[in-house]
């Protein structure tokens, strides 16, 4: 199977990890009266998140890779509006990087890659129209 796609995969693994801790940590460190909603949606996409890696890495592993362990740089911290505005960074970063991975895997032939792709793509542009309408407020 195509080096492309493994390395397109573990491209992706690393930036799962960087949102599951990322929004884990926001979860726990959000502070003030408007934080406690938000923080119940910080971890629940952090759960998501991980079984974004995890579907990714089945897939990886069966295509003979090997899963990174190591995240991207991680940004925590800062009031809860800071924090919204890195997660929106982080879903724009996604949406941009699965739909460049969707066009290698048509190139590629994988439709099975794709598949995966285009579900978490799914929840990635949900997650940013979380971000992006709780800043339009
Ligand atoms: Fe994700
Ligand atoms: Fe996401």
């Amino acid at each position: 199977m195509s080096e492309k796609i493994k390395e397109a995969l573990n491209q992706a693994i690393a930036r799962e990890l960087t949102a599951i801790t990322q929004y884990m940590w926001h979860n726990v460190m959000a502070t003030g009266m408007e934080s406690l909603k938000i923080k119940e949606i910080f971890r629940n996409i952090s759960i998501t998140e991980m079984k974004h890696a995890e579907a990714f890495a089945k897939r990886l592993n069966y295509l003979g890779g090997v899963p990174t362990i190591k995240p991207n740089p991680i940004k925590v911290g800062g009031n809860l509006e800071k924090m919204i505005r890195d997660d929106l960074e982080l879903e724009e970063g996604a949406v941009e990087m699965y739909n460049k991975h969707i066009k290698i895997c048509i190139e590629e032939n994988d439709y099975v890659t794709r598949r995966i792709y285009e579900e978490v793509l799914a929840d990635e542009e949900e997650h940013l129209h979380t971000w992006n309408s709780l800043l339009s407020k």
